[in-house]
């Protein structure tokens, strides 16, 4: 059935206006309406406006028989988009957690066998059926704080069949999960070196095998290298990359999280969707960024943040304010998964943006919206509350949208619409 949310005390619509993601000042643009109406038909948005054109709307297209949602008291947003989670995934780390708050580092435990390894470990020991059951269930909580749009990552596989197997659960949950979510895959095989390997037998294995399969079979739409020492580098980047582009993959990056070792070069010479995490980003690589950004025959790369990582490990914040300010897209992501940040909760860190990145709720709105649509290659479809666009949609009760991060640690949700459907509702 149709349905109106009429009278909505502030809609947010994050409506994009040049099809480019929101950059510097645009940033803080979230198109605000207040008292706006949205009229969703079948699966999307068919209007959105005053009351007054929605009348004359009404009577034009002589509709009837809609479902009503008082939107009064209300605050409407663009469903949120994760697009850097690495949700499928077996086993839990809550070890290493203890370990890490008796001062081991992320990267001494990984020395030791712990980190990505010791999920490799459980995910290759896992039927694909379980492994796929339990990474559904987890969809539920995704859901009950607003994503209604999901990137998931391979990496927890680092062979052949391991890696498929991920790849074709995170195809499968697309089609089948029962909330319509869109699940987009991405094949991060150069996650980490496994054990059993050389690091050059690995990255044949990648070229040879790896992105072939994958390509032929259209298992995923991004490839995505963990940039970082001890992991992979500048060359190992340029043989995959250079693969993965001719097999019609777009790239991403981990990178500048711990290190900064070339990332930001090989995300430009790629000219990638995305760079994530960027703790410790030098202003040199901003300054990269922000050139190629200006020059308008590229598709503009977004800097996809991460502050959960920052808060779940004790390391530093990113850089958000000089990113905005050198015009460079931010997006904010979980990068939900079991070694560096486990929640699958956006809210909190929207709420870590905004005390620790410094970052406004408008600019925030649309890092989780529009911005991050664009960091997904989704932003034809999602991100926006637009006509013609996917009725996705949420709508909370709270009195402005600045409440959502000040009410920190409270999910104040109501309703979720997926693509036209309510698939929550508290
Ligand atoms: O995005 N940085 C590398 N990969 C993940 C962590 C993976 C893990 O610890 O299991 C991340 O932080
Ligand atoms: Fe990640």
């Amino acid at each position: 059935m149709s349905i109106l949310i009429k009278d909505i005390k502030q809609l947010v619509t994050c409506k994009n206006k040049n099809g480019l993601p929101k950059c510097g000042k645009s940033q803080s643009d979230i198109g605000l309406i207040e008292n706006g109406n949205v009229f969703i038909e079948k699966n999307k948005i068919a209007f959105v406006g005053s009351n007054k054109d929605f009348r004359k709307f009404e009577k034009i297209n002589n509709i009837k028989n809609y479902k009503v949602i008082n939107g009064r008291e209300k605050v409407v947003t663009p469903g949120f988009i994760d697009s850097h989670t690495h949700f499928v995934f077996a086993g839990s780390r809550e070890n290493e957690y203890e370990m890490r708050l008796a001062g081991s580092t992320y990267q001494e435990i990984a020395k030791a066998g712990g980190g990505i390894a010791s999920t490799v470990n459980s995910v290759r020991k896992m039927s694909k059926n379980k492994l796929k059951d339990i990474s559904a269930d987890r969809l539920k909580k995704f859901v009950s704080y607003g994503t209604t749009t999901l990137e998931g990552k391979s990496g927890y596989g680092l062979d052949l069949k391991n890696e498929i197997k991920i790849l074709e659960i995170l195809n499968e949950l697309n089609k089948e999960n029962k909330y319509g979510l869109d699940i987009i895959p991405t094949f991060l095989g150069a996650h980490s070196i496994p054990k059993d390997k050389s690091k050059k037998d690995y990255i044949s294995e990648i070229c040879f095998e790896m992105l072939p399969y994958i390509a032929k079979n259209k298992l995923a739409k991004f490839a995505d290298i963990f940039i970082e020492e001890g992991y992979f580098d500048k060359a190992d980047a340029d043989k995959i990359f250079s693969l993965a582009v001719k097999y019609g993959l777009i790239p991403k990056l981990h990178t500048d999280q711990f290190k900064s070792i070339g990332g930001i070069d090989i995300a430009i010479k790629y000219g990638a969707i995305s760079v994530d995490h960027l703790e410790v980003l030098k202003e040199k690589d901003i300054l990269k960024l922000s050139k190629y950004n200006s020059d308008k025959k590229n598709r503009c790369i977004t800097a996809t943040l991460l502050p959960g990582v920052s808060y779940f490990l004790n390391i530093n914040y990113q850089p958000a304010r000089a990113l905005i300010k050198n015009n460079i897209p931010v997006a904010l992501a979980t990068d939900f998964n079991p070694g560096s940040c486990m929640t699958e909760n956006l809210q909190i860190i929207m709420s870590l943006a905004s005390l620790k990145l410094k970052m406004s709720s408008e600019e925030i709105l649309n890092a989780v919206t529009i911005n991050a649509a664009f960091a997904l290659n989704m932003e034809d479809k999602t991100g926006s509350i637009e006509t013609g666009k996917q009725a996705d949609i949420l709508i909370f009760d709270i009195p402005s949208y600045k409440y959502l991060v000040y009410n920190f640690g409270v999910n104040n949700l109501q309703t979720v619409i997926k693509k036209g459907s309510i698939i929550l509702n508290s």
